[in-house]
């Protein structure tokens, strides 16, 4: 059995220690630096003020396929390790991971190592289309070879941590819909860049919209949001003044 509030609601906010968020920002800071090697970045302020400017099109090479924002091999072993104590806890579970980058991740990263762990970040630009529609992670899954992922043993359930890395507000942070991981969802499949994405339909969004919640108060890295695999969400669109960069992963249990 997992902790009630997950159970009941979804969701779960959880303190994450300052040495995660810093571990997975540093991350992030050298899978930017690797991009732009010309660049001599000092902050990760300075790297979203440069991806302010860039043009759509090398922000897409750069950002766009999610294999290219897949973090380096050791910073993921070390949230590896770290799930293993608190998150496993709230999880009640025996065995517990992250998920294992597919075969199509590696084709187009040539970073990433084999077999390696998957936590990846987001960068979201203010004011453009860089954020999805709501969605359960669930749907994606079971559209199989291009989403679905390995894990290290024979898994039963998962679950998705979001983490608020840097320019993250109020306002541009990820919402759910509290109770949504129980509703039965009559989802649409439509095709977008060739890909099958699922769809929710209006009517139940509209219906839901009081639902719609920002679980996060602190979006300084201290909490994060563990949520159920079909728990629907999405990232609004950011019209703050700057770049938002967010990480997440799955971790999957049995
Ligand atoms: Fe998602």
């Amino acid at each position: 059995m997992t902790n009630n509030n997950l159970k009941k609601y979804g969701y779960n906010v959880l303190k994450t220690p300052k040495n995660i968020s810093n571990t997975i920002k540093k991350g992030i800071m050298k899978n930017i630096s690797d991009k732009f090697p010309e660049k001599n970045f000092f902050t990760i302020n300075d790297q979203a003020k440069f991806i302010k400017k860039l043009s759509d099109r090398r922000f897409k090479k750069a950002f766009g396929n999610n294999a290219k924002r897949i973090l380096d091999f050791k910073t993921n072993n070390t949230i590896n390790d770290w799930i293993k104590g608190k998150i496993k806890k709230q999880l009640k579970c025996k065995r517990i991971s992250l998920n294992i980058i597919s075969k199509y991740d590696l084709k187009n990263n040539d970073k990433l190592k084999k077999k390696q762990f998957n936590v990846f970040f987001r960068v979201v630009r203010n004011k453009k289309n860089d954020v999805g529609f709501p969605h359960r992670d669930s749907s994606f899954w079971k559209l199989g070879d291009l989403y679905a992922r390995e894990a290290p043993f024979k898994y039963k359930k998962r679950w998705k941590f979001w983490i608020p890395i840097f320019g993250v507000n109020k306002k541009n942070c990820l919402r759910i819909i509290k109770k949504s991981h129980v509703d039965k969802i009559d989802l649409k499949y439509r095709k977008v860049n060739k890909n099958l994405k699922p769809t929710i339909p209006k009517a139940y969004l509209k219906e839901k919209y009081k639902n719609i919640i920002v679980p996060l108060k602190k979006f300084d890295g201290n909490e994060g949001i563990l949520f159920h695999d079909d728990t629907v969400h999405f990232g609004p669109k950011n019209y703050s003044t700057g770049c938002r960069v967010s990480a997440e992963f799955n971790i999957l249990t049995s």
